[in-house]
C-alpha cells in the first residue's frame, strides 16, 4: 500500500504510510486472543499469575511445572477464562524430557506463540558454605532450565505457520530479578544473582539473534514481590518482612497484580519494537533503597 503511494519506499525500504499508527487500538494490541503461552514455574507464585494475565486477555495456557498439585488457585485460571489451561508435569533441568512436553504442548494446543520461563529457586546460604552440589542445582534450574525452555520455545515459533492472530515468530520473556542488578539485603544469594545476571545476559543475546525469525526475548525483573513463599520466608525471618515492606522507596512488598499488565504487554504486540531490555519492577530499590 505504501510502495503504491510512494515509489520511493520500494527502494529504501522505508515505510512511509503516516496513517499505519490508527489502524490499531491498545485494546487490539494488548489481546493474546488465540495465542498459547507456555509458562514454566507456573504452578504457583508468579508463574500462575502471569497464567490468570495471559487468560484475562484471551490466551490459551500451557503451564510447566515439577509439583504434583498446583496451588488452589490453578483451578480458578482452569475454570474462568474460557481459554485452554493444561498443566504439565515436567523438569526444565532435564532437555530430553522438556523436550517431550513441549512436544505434548504443541500436540495439544497446536501452537506455541510465547514463553514466559518462572520455573526457579533461591538458595539462601552465605557463599563460604555452599556445596558445589547445591550451586549447581540452582544454576541448572535458574540458568539451563531457563535457556533450555526458551530454545524448545524458540524452535517451534520458528517453524510455525502465520495466522490471524499471529503472522510470524513469537515472544519469550524471561524471569530475572533484581538480584540480577543489586545484592539482596539480609539475604545471602551469591549463586541465585548470578544464575540471574546470566538469565538478563541471555535475554539480550536472545533478543538480537532471533529477531531475524520474528521472536523477540525481554527480561523482567521484580523485586520483592507476595506470595506464599515469602510470606512463608518473613514469617519464619521476621526481619525481612521489615525490609521488603519498608526498603524499596515506594514503601511496600510487590503485588503480583503489579506484574500483570507488563507481562502481558511484552507478550502481545502491543510490544512489537521492544526486544532485548529488561524491565524492572521494583518499587525504585534498583536506584536507591530506604531504612
Ligand atoms: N517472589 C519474588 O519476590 C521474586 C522476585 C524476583 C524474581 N523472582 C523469580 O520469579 C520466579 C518465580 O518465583 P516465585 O516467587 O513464584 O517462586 P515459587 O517457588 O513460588 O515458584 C517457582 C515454581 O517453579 C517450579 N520449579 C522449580 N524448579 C523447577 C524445575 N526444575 N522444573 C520445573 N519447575 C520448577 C516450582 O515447583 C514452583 O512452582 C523465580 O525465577 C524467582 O527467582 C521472584
Amino acid at each position: 500500500m505504501a510502495d503504491q503511494q510512494n515509489p520511493a519506499t520500494a527502494k529504501d525500504g522505508l515505510d512511509r504510510n503516516p496513517d499505519k499508527f490508527l489502524s490499531r487500538s491498545v485494546y487490539d494490541l494488548i489481546s493474546l486472543k488465540g495465542r498459547t503461552i507456555v509458562i514454566t514455574g507456573g504452578g504457583r507464585g508468579l508463574g500462575l499469575a502471569f497464567g490468570f494475565a495471559v487468560a484475562e486477555v484471551g490466551g490459551n495456557v500451557a503451564i510447566i511445572d515439577l509439583l504434583d498439585e498446583p496451588h488452589h488457585h490453578f483451578q480458578k485460571l482452569e475454570t474462568e477464562f474460557g481459554v485452554k489451561v493444561k498443566l504439565y508435569k515436567s523438569d526444565v533441568t532435564n532437555h530430553a524430557g522438556l523436550q517431550v512436553t513441549f512436544d505434548e504442548i504443541v500436540k495439544d494446543f497446536g501452537r506455541i506463540d510465547g514463553l514466559i520461563t518462572a520455573a526457579g529457586i533461591c538458595p539462601d546460604e552465605p557463599f563460604m558454605k555452599r556445596a558445589p552440589e547445591s550451586v549447581a542445582r540452582c544454576m541448572n534450574i535458574n540458568v539451563l532450565g531457563t535457556y533450555y525452555a526458551a530454545q524448545l520455545a524458540a524452535a517451534q515459533m520458528a517453524k510455525q505457520e502465520p495466522t490471524d492472530f499471529n503472522p510470524r515468530g513469537g515472544s519469550i520473556v524471561l524471569i530475572a530479578s533484581i538480584a540480577a542488578h543489586v545484592a539482596s539485603k539480609g539475604q545471602t544469594t551469591s549463586d541465585y544473582c548470578a544464575s540471574k545476571g546470566a538469565v538478563l545476559s541471555l535475554a539480550k543475546a536472545l533478543g538480537v539473534e532471533l529477531a531475524a525469525f520474528g521472536i523477540r526475548v525481554n527480561s523482567i525483573s521484580p523485586g520483592y514481590m507476595l506470595t506464599d513463599m515469602t510470606i512463608d520466608l518473613c514469617d519464619r525471618y521476621p526481619w525481612l518482612a521489615d525490609i521488603m515492606t519498608n526498603e524499596p522507596p515506594m514503601r511496600r512488598i510487590g503485588d503480583r497484580t503489579d506484574l500483570k499488565v507488563p507481562v502481558v504487554y511484552l507478550l502481545s504486540d502491543a510490544s512489537a519494537y521492544h526486544t532485548s531490555d529488561d524491565i524492572l519492577i521494583t518499587g525504585g530499590i534498583h536506584a536507591g533503597r530506604l531504612l
